[in-house]
């Protein structure tokens, strides 16, 4: 039995003290948006016993589906890579970007310097830097490979789009193809949604590119954020239906408007062809500020639920 965790859109605050120069176009808007929503609704004080959690639960591997920061301020990203590093050992802790990591073309790359260790793949070398090239990136761990797709490009005053673009998906079926011939239960992490229907300002632009290549090559999971509520979907694959799941923001409290904030835990038995994967979840409910176990479902298998 291999467990994964997946959590997304913590959204981590407080925000940090910044030059009025900083707050300038598209994050003064943010910040405006922050203020007025987010901060009501986002906090440690609901943050704070879902990670307790999920570190009791002991998974294997945590896997952290983007929107970690708010503007993309500098300091913004040591605050992501303290809460990256709460959660586990850089090796057990896999993260991708999302469109608020990205937020500003100023600061498009630090995600790639902060927060290396917990997307550097398994060829990446310690001195070479990352870059966009290094998307996707794969880390075996055990029969489970991990891959990491980007879905971060700067976008203008309120977009809040993404795009995995034609180098990356070409990498990524070939990743895929490679792991399948390995055994791997191959799990998808991605920020946007590849499925279902969203206005253009908040979608993925290329998904039914991104949905072409999974047909194509098969997967086992793919693991998204940015609605922040539960979404649960799938694209046909060349092994059988792909389960795509999205989870609510790490950060949302019990009544939260879209959804109480959790995370899964996903089981995975079995071997290449007979995989089983048990998805749970955990956090809150309207009403009830406990975090515990909500709901569970077979996703793949034999008895999976349909
Ligand atoms: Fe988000
Ligand atoms: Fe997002």
């Amino acid at each position: 039995m291999y467990v994964l965790a997946h959590l997304s859109d913590p959204h981590l605050g407080p925000m940090p003290e910044a030059r009025i120069t900083e707050f300038v176009g598209k994050r003064f808007f943010g910040l405006m948006n922050w203020i007025g929503a987010r901060r009501r609704r986002f906090g440690e004080a609901t943050l704070t016993p879902l990670i307790e959690d999920i570190l009791a639960q002991a998974p294997d591997h945590v896997c952290v589906t983007g929107d970690l920061v708010n503007v993309s301020l500098p300091a913004e990203f040591d605050t992501a890579a303290t809460f990256l590093s709460s959660l586990g050992e850089p090796a057990n802790v896999s993260v991708v970007p999302g469109n608020h990591d990205t937020y500003v073309r100023s600061t498009m790359h630090y995600h790639l310097e902060h927060w290396a260790p917990f997307l550097a793949g398994d060829v990446a070398h310690p001195d070479t830097p990352l870059d966009v090239e290094s998307f996707p990136f794969v880390r075996r761990r055990g029969p489970v490979a991990v891959v990491g797709v980007s879905t971060a490009i700067p976008t203008n005053i309120f977009l809040a789009s993404g795009e995995v673009g034609p180098h990356q998906l070409d990498r990524l079926r070939a990743q895929l193809l490679t792991l399948r011939q390995e055994g791997r239960f191959r799990a998808v992490m991605i920020h946007h949604p590849p499925v279902g229907k969203r206005p253009f300002f908040r979608d993925l632009r290329d998904s039914a590119a991104f949905r072409a290549v999974l047909a194509e090559t098969g997967a086992e999971l793919v693991m998204h954020g940015h609605e922040h509520r539960a979404c649960l979907g799938e694209i046909p694959g060349a092994d059988g239906p792909i389960p795509v799941v999205g989870v609510p923001s790490a950060s949302a409290g019990p009544n939260a408007e879209k959804g109480a904030g959790a995370y899964y835990l996903y089981r995975i038995s079995g071997t290449a062809g007979d995989w089983r994967c048990e998805m749970e979840v955990r956090g809150y409910a309207p009403g009830d500020s406990a975090v515990r176990l909500r709901s569970s479902r077979i996703l793949t298998g034999k008895d999976a639920d349909r």
